[in-house]
């Protein structure tokens, strides 16, 4: 992208402050509008406030941005993507999940070559670059005698039920929530190849579990996930176990650490030092990796497209 980025916001709450935070550390942003029906002030951004519209395409008449970030509840994205897309030339930066159904996948992808949905539109698959994924996804990366993994366990836990309705209508719901972070976070490990169980959601949509086949190293195995907002406190967890080798990496997503052991042995370990906060941990390297040029293929339309066929699969 150019040396001085023109971004234009779109949804102006929880994660957007994130955002905010994230792009104010860089140089070359301008923060040129935000668009939100239920926000009246404008947005401080660098302590100065940009033009704030209650739709985006008003906004886009008057604007014209690199990169329009669409961070509103999830079954707005559609909508709001093809109005980004159709209205501007801008990149297109999507909340995750991309899509909440696959009739939107599709829509998005009928806009095709003409709207060049593939080169424009990236998906904030953020739990891919947080620290201890990264780290996991290097440990194996460099130790190939560990053999393939053979099983995959992955708990995240998010204290929504104090939200009620709210959450509801913001993400849909947990497997909605918290499936797309962990089927992005898992392609760092694996290749991801089907959803192996029906009847995922429970709860009333409160809470998920669903097994997902993948292969490493050439040999298949199966992802348990579960997911639940009955909770009065956030917690997510994975573990990764290389039956071959007896090496098993757990990964802590909350404290942001790690640890690879083999029977009584611990073989690597990974901790922070606790200054930076945990979605500021993600969103820096999703920002630094999709403004340099050459964006992560955990961000592409592409990517979005695989999760969300396994995450919507009836
Ligand atoms: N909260 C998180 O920790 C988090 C983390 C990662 C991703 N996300 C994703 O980000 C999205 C938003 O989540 P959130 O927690 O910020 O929700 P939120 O409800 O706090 O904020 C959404 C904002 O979008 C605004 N909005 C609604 N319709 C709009 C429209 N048509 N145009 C412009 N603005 C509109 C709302 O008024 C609200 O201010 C969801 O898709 C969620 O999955 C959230």
């Amino acid at each position: 992208m150019s040396d001085l980025v023109q971004v234009g916001l779109v949804g102006v709450g929880i994660i957007a402050e994130t955002h905010l935070e994230v792009l104010a550390e860089r140089s070359g942003i301008s923060l040129e509008f935000t668009v939100d029906p239920n926000v009246a002030e404008p947005t401080a951004f660098r302590g100065t406030r940009s033009p704030h519209y209650s739709g985006l395409v008003e906004a886009l008449d008057a604007h014209q941005p690199d990169l329009v970030v669409i961070a509103t509840p999830t079954d707005t994205h559609a909508d709001l993507a093809v109005q980004a897309l159709t209205l501007s030339s801008a990149r297109v930066l999507v909340e995750k999940p991309l899509v909440h159904d696959l009739a939107s996948l599709t829509r998005l992808r009928s806009l095709g070559e003409t709207a060049d949905v593939r080169g424009r539109v990236f998906t904030a698959h953020h739990f891919a670059f947080s620290p201890e994924v990264r780290w996991g996804a290097k440990q194996i990366a460099e130790h190939p005698e560990w053999g393939p993994v053979t099983g995959i366990t992955s708990a995240f836990y998010d204290p929504y039920v104090l939200r009620g309705e709210q959450a509801f209508a913001s993400y849909i719901s947990s497997w909605m929530d918290s499936g797309v972070n962990q089927l992005s976070m898992l392609a760092r490990f694996v290749d991801l190849t089907e959803l192996t169980s029906a009847d995922r959601q429970m709860d009333g949509g409160a809470s998920s579990w669903c097994t997902v086949g993948y292969r490493s190293r050439g040999t298949a195995g199966t992802a348990r996930l579960r997911s639940s907002w009955l909770t009065g406190s956030s917690s997510k967890e994975t573990v990764l176990a290389f039956g071959r080798s007896g090496v098993e990496v757990w990964i802590d997503h909350t404290a942001m650490t790690g640890f690879a052991a083999q029977g009584g042995s611990l073989l690597a370990a990974y901790g922070n030092d606790g200054r930076t906060p945990r979605k500021v941990a993600h969103y820096r390297p999703l920002y630094e990796s999709l403004l340099s040029g050459r964006p992560d293929p955990v961000l592409s339309f592409d990517t979005a497209a695989i999760v969300t066929e396994l995450h919507n699969v009836d």
